[in-house]
Formats: structure tokens, C-alpha cells, sequence
């Protein structure tokens, strides 16, 4: 039997389409600042700017200019930024002392921002490769980044953190432990409000490249960091570390890196429904520029689209370099 010949498509999905008011009406997800996550590099100095050559258009900036950057990412509405230091090689230790250091240059950074900018949520970074040169996350004894000695150090990092005021503690180091370690002592030492966003789905990825040169970790890097940052083949073991994190008391999770692994943000999203996050890493960053200076794609709009995937994929929010920039586009309606 042949099916009968309609001599038209039995639904029309091209009719929603066909002008911006009705594509406005059936958009199923929107792009906010209120999405948005700035990550910036902290220096040393006094109105000192560094550009990062493989990141165009992203410095590091010393705190007075930082101060100045969170007001105007206050002023477009942008809710939290994220604070990466470049730590003065004289500084690093094998035993990373730096990292909790009350007045080390992120702690110093926090505190003059929650002076000046009370309103912007201040995230820190918990992991020890700014402090140490070798370049890895953690306590390196023998050639082994050694776990619960390192975790014994971020906890304390944490805590100093913690102390300068910072919102939002994100443990980007991948040990086992971390998290439950930290949230026991932030409740014992007075700080039961201070949030944890878990980098719980990290992936050892080149697409770390750009950054590692941003806080001056690259050439120091001694081999890789595979025994701790996650295979890029699996989906399974990132869930697995989602529920653990979230059951040791992380309040939110990130996936890192972000384009290349949507699929795991909307698995995370789906199977938890926590606040999931994504880092759009330094790579991603580049890739994106470099193509659009050389006239490949047009950059404005791979950018906003870049960014509306991951809303689509079911993250709340994106750690993205290029927060500024899509923060006055966004306002500008
Ligand atoms: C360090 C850290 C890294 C990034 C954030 N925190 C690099 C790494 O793990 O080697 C990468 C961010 C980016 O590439 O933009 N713990």
C-alpha cells in the first residue's frame, strides 16, 4: 500500500520561523549577564596592564585596575568574577606556602574588590600550580601529586580564601576529598555561607594552553596532569564525580572545558538538577579570536552562539573570558 500523497507537508515547522516576532515567541531559552562568570588574571604593581599574547583582548591587571574592572562588570549587571593570580616566581615553593598566605596577591585582590564593589560575587581558585614550579595542583612528593597532603594544603588555601571574603570557593585541583574537607572546615570556622562551586567534570585538556601561559605555568609544567584531571573519553566517571562532590556539599558544579564536552553539562543537569556551570576555557577563547582577526568567522556572532549552547545544554551559567563584551551587546538589546 501505497501512503497517500499530501500535495502539502503535513506540518509546517518553517511557519514559526518566518518572522523575528514569531521566532521571538517560540524561543525556547535565553542568553543573560546574569549567565555570566568573568575569570580575570591578577598581577602584581600599580596600574599595570600585561597583555596575554595568545588570549587578544584579555590582561592581567594590578589591583587598582582590577578594582576598576569589577566596577564597570558590576555596572553591566555581570554577577561574579572569577580571580586567577600571577604569583612572582620568587614566591613558589615546593610546599606552595604562598597559596594561604593572608595577604598573597589574590587574598589582597578579594579584599580591596569587596571594599570597593560589595555587590560582585568574588570567585577564588583553590588549586596550587600558581604556587609551586612545577606547574601541577598539588603537593608533589617523588614525582607523585600526592592527595590528602594536598588536600590538607587547599583546605587551608580555602580557608584563607574565605577570610578575604570570597563568595564562591572553586576547587579546580581534582583531588579526592577536597570538597568535604573544605565544607567541614568552612562550618567550623565560621563560614557555613560561603559557597562551593566544584570544578567536579574537569577534563585533562589542551585547551588549558593560553591560560597556563596567563598565570605563568607553562613552560613550568613537569608532564601532565592525567592522574588527576579526567580521561576525554568518559561520560560515566564525570557523573560519578558530580554526585560525589554534590554529597560531600559542593553547591555547584562545573565541566570544564566547555564546548567540546556539552554533552556532559546536559547529562549533569538532567541526572542532578543542581546549579551546573561551564568553563569556556582559555582555548576556546583563542580558537574564536584568532579566527575571527583573520577574517574566518565573524566573531561577535560565533561568540554569542558559543554561549547560547551552553543555556541549550542546561547550564545556568558560563565562565567566559568574554564576559564583558557579551555583557554590553546583551544590554544594548
Ligand atoms: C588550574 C586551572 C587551570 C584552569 C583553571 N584553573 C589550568 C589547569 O588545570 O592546568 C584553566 C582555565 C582556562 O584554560 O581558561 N588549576
Amino acid at each position: 500500500m501505497r501512503p497517500t500523497q499530501s500535495p502539502f507537508p503535513g506540518t509546517r515547522l518553517r511557519r514559526t520561523r518566518a518572522t523575528p516576532a514569531l521566532r521571538a515567541l517560540v524561543r525556547e531559552d535565553r542568553l543573560s549577564v546574569d549567565d555570566l562568570i568573568w575569570p580575570i588574571f591578577v598581577c602584581d604593581g600599580e596600574n599595570t596592564r600585561q597583555p596575554i599574547p595568545s588570549m587578544p583582548g584579555v590582561e592581567r591587571l594590578s589591583v587598582d585596575l582590577l578594582v576598576e574592572a569589577a566596577r564597570q562588570a558590576a555596572d553591566l549587571g555581570i554577577p561574579a568574577i572569577c580571580l586567577f593570580p600571577y604569583t612572582d616566581p620568587a614566591l613558589k615553593t615546593p610546599g606552595c606556602e604562598e597559596a594561604w598566605n593572608p595577604d598573597n596577591l589574590s587574598n589582597r585582590a578579594t579584599r580591596a574588590i569587596k571594599a570597593a564593589v560589595p555587590e560582585i560575587a568574588i570567585m577564588t581558585d583553590i588549586a596550587l600550580d600558581p604556587y609551586n614550579t612545577h606547574g601541577h595542583d598539588g603537593i608533589v612528593v617523588n614525582g607523585e601529586v600526592v592527595n590528602d597532603e594536598s588536600v590538607e594544603a587547599l583546605v587551608k588555601m580555602g580557608m584563607a580564601q574565605a577570610e578575604a571574603g570570597a563568595d564562591i570557593l572553586g576547587p579546580s585541583d581534582m583531588m579526592d576529598g577536597r570538597i568535604g574537607a573544605l565544607r567541614q572546615a568552612l562550618e567550623t570556622n565560621g563560614h557555613k555561607n560561603v559557597t562551593i562551586m566544584s570544578y567536579a567534570a574537569k577534563y585533562a585538556s589542551a585547551f588549558y594552553g593560553p591560560f597556563r601561559d596567563a598565570v605563568g605555568a607553562s613552560g613550568a609544567l613537569t608532564g601532565d596532569k592525567k592522574t588527576y584531571q579526567m580521561d576525554p573519553l568518559n561520560r560515566r566517571e564525570a557523573m560519578r564525580l558530580i554526585e560525589r562532590d554534590l554529597s560531600e556539599g559542593a553547591d555547584m558544579v562545573m565541566v570544564k572545558p566547555g564546548m567540546p564536552y556539552l554533552d556532559i553539562c546536559r547529562e549533569a543537569k538532567d541526572t542532578f538538577g543542581a546549579p551546573t556551570y561551564a568553563y569556556q576555557v582559555s582555548g576556546e577563547y583563542a580558537m574564536i579570536k584568532a579566527a575571527a582577526a583573520n577574517g574566518w568567522i565573524d566573531g561577535e556572532r560565533v561568540m554569542l552562539e558559543s554561549l547560547m549552547a551552553f543555556r541549550r545544554a542546561g547550564c545556568d551559567g558560563v565562565l567566559t573570558y568574554f564576559a564583558p563584551e557579551v555583557a554590553r551587546i546583551l544590554n544594548r538589546g
